[in-house]
């Protein structure tokens, strides 16, 4: 087969007899296999003879994982000036679309470069190197994808956190990173939402500042639309506009290594504070590209709608690197799919002719409780291909995007993959896998997925168990970022020998996974993850509240909602105003994404004799299914189920 066209051998894969026979070839000759996506790519210098060299087993030694060593390439230069040597500079890559109606702007191609390179000088001259962490803290603006693209051109590691956080949580990311260069804006509005981002990039900085980091440079832009005020008030501050704008448009790319860092990611796991996971440049670069050629069928010129934000890994692949990679137009939405009204995403897909729509069945839920007249009032009949992620989607969710938004003719990718994974790892392509709803059907090439039982044995055929994989993928993260011993203990310890994504899924006789959910204390609310661990830190930062214990609940548009179990000081009442305050705490020490829906007096939690929280009961009585509560016998005082249930509507 001629590797030139390797691509597009992913991209028109159309049948059920040729996925199986790709399948087959990536995972038994693996090196070959991604040794063809790569060669799609530019390198400035091939890679060694080894494609990949890897170690799963925690007991052979430190997991370690490297595709493509020594070759050098460069993500930024993959994004633009390779399709700008294709003849696309003057296509557009961006589109943006404002938070209000008739606000809108794009960026070609040879625009884009000019913007990255100017960005680039720009921290260069604020002395940032090769492998130095930057933030990012921007809105749904163009310059957000802008500001990655312009790390990657030198080599800074980015690390974009979402403007949903909190000052606090932007410290902790700050300080955890030793950032000296913070990008943000002035202000923005997010629905009828008017939301001060500046200022709690202020309160970050201030904070990081009284624990002996100091922010050295803050780039902000600032967002005329909302005629704010100065924010530029200390002498850290710097105008994005006035400094960038006059900056050469030209700037050398720093060749990187396939396994040096692109950018780290902060995200939830089941104990203690968020993980910043790390990806590397070579391997994620090809993986995100293929992927997106492969399940989108993207083609140059297309038209894609990724409506994740940039804070999160979706707007990182399937925003930003994932469509520049096959050069095509990107759009970046600043509002809500609610506002001014719901009929705002299918008036977009009209406005912009977009072939391939990819959301949250949490946003599907939404707007389907709007009724199909909204949708119907828009033509859609540029749309394509359907996709989702973020959650397991509902057959009835699945059937309305499917049946009411696709109108029966668009194949919807339910996408399964993680912060971790980098990439699609189950998921259908368009033309070759038959679709079930609610399923994420089989794996992408070379993903080898298994389950196992609580023994670590590999279960065949139909089957419900942990979800792990055997062997490594190109765009999967290397580490955790200066914690490696965490890494090994969070994702390869539990089953050895193999990653464990944290998830638990079925396989139907068809050998198609069903994804059940998080089987950790990890909650799933509205797409967002977010660590049980977390919140009952946030909570017991309020001086009445001595222990907390929280649950993620069925929640019928969210996904799951968060149940709150307060105990309080002796004496204290738990009254609305408590409540109240105890729900600022968490949005003060995580964002509003993360407040509890439900706080519940608790005078004692369920425990073991050993003390550890039984989350297993919790969940059960915020459900209202005590009936099937289980074995409670090992509680070490089995009233307190009584208790709780009492206290439950008080
Ligand atoms: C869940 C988002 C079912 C899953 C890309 C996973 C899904 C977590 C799906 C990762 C899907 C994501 N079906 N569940 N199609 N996609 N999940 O890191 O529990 O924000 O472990 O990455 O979301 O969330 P993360």
């Amino acid at each position: 087969m001629n590797s030139d066209d390797f691509m597009d051998v992913l991209r028109t894969c159309c049948s059920r007899e040729q996925y199986d026979a790709l399948y087959r070839e990536s995972v038994e000759d693996p090196q070959n296999f991604w040794a063809k996506v790569a060669r799609e790519f530019h390198w400035e210098e091939p890679w060694k003879s080894n494609v990949l060299a890897f170690n799963f087993n925690v007991d052979n030694g430190k997991v370690d994982v490297s595709w493509f060593a020594g070759g050098k390439t460069n993500m930024a230069w993959n994004c633009i000036e390779r399709n700008i040597q294709n003849g696309c500079g003057e296509q557009t890559a961006f589109i943006w679309e404002g938070n209000n109606l008739g606000e809108e702007g794009k960026k070609t191609y040879l625009e884009l470069q000019a913007d990255v390179n100017r960005l680039a000088n720009w921290l260069k001259s604020a002395g940032v190197k090769k492998n130095d962490a930057v933030i990012i803290y921007l809105p749904m603006i163009m310059e957000l994808p802008v500001a990655m693209l312009a790390c990657a051109r030198i080599g800074a590691v980015h690390s974009v956190v979402f403007a949903g956080f909190s000052s606090e949580a932007l410290a902790q990311r700050l300080l955890g990173c030793k950032a000296k260069v913070v990008l943000t804006c002035s202000a923005v509005m997010r629905g009828s939402k008017h939301i001060n981002l500046k200022g709690v990039v202020d309160e970050a900085c201030d904070f990081a500042a009284a624990k002996d980091h100091a922010v050295d440079h803050c780039l902000c832009f600032i967002n005329a639309r909302l005629n704010s005020d100065n924010h530029l008030t200390q002498s850290r501050d710097k105008h994005w506009q006035n400094e960038v704008d006059q900056l050469p448009r030209d700037c050398e790319t720093e060749w990187m290594d396939a396994e040096d860092p692109l950018f780290m990611l902060y995200t939830s796991g089941s104990t203690g504070s968020p993980k910043g996971v790390l990806h590397t440049t070579g391997g994620y670069m090809i993986y995100a590209g293929a992927t997106c050629a492969s399940v989108f069928n993207m083609r140059q010129g297309d038209v894609f709608w990724c409506t994740a934000d940039c804070g999160w890994i979706t707007g990182h692949t399937y925003l930003t690197y994932g469509p520049l990679l096959n050069g095509a137009t990107s759009i970046v939405f600043e509002g809500v799919p609610n506002y001014p009204d719901a009929g705002r995403c299918w008036n977009i897909i009209d406005k912009y002719k977009v072939k391939t729509f990819y959301t949250a069945p949490t946003a599907l839920r939404a707007l389907q409780r709007y009724g199909d007249d909204f949708v119907k009032a828009y033509k859609r009949s540029s749309l394509k291909i359907l996709g989702t992620v973020g959650e397991p989607i509902n057959p009835e969710a699945w059937q309305w995007y499917f049946n009411v938004v696709g109108e029966g003719r668009c194949p919807v990718m339910d996408t399964w993959w993680q912060t971790e994974t980098g990439g699609h790892m189950i998921t259908p392509l368009p033309l070759a896998i038959e679709q079930k709803p609610g399923s994420a059907t089989l794996p992408f090439f070379g993903v080898e997925p298994v389950l196992l039982n609580e023994n670590g044995v590999e279960l065949l055929d139909e089957a419900e168990g942990y979800l792990c994989f055997k062997t490594p993928w190109p765009s999967m993260f290397r580490t955790l970022f200066a914690d490696h011993q965490r890494y090994e203990e969070s994702y390869f310890s539990m089953f050895k020998g193999y990653y464990f994504s944290g998830d638990g899924a079925k396989r139907d006789a068809d050998g198609y996974y069903w994804i059940t959910g998080r089987v950790d204390d990890v909650m799933n609310v509205s797409g967002h993850r977010i660590g049980t661990a977390e919140v009952e830190s946030a909570l017991v930062t309020h001086a009445e509240c001595v222990e907390a214990a929280v649950v993620g609940i069925d929640h019928p548009i969210k996904g799951q909602s968060i149940y709150a179990f307060v105990t309080l000081r002796e004496s204290c009442e738990l009254t609305n105003s408590t409540r109240k305050a105890l729900v600022d705490c968490v949005r003060a020490m995580i964002g509003p994404f993360a407040a509890p829906d439900t706080i519940q007096r608790a005078p004692a939690l369920p425990k073991t004799r050993s003390g550890k929280i039984m989350r297993r009961i919790l969940r059960k009585i915020a459900s209202r299914e005590e009936e099937s509560l289980g074995d409670t016998s090992t509680l070490a005082d089995p009233t307190v189920v009584d208790t709780l249930v009492e206290l439950r509507d008080k």
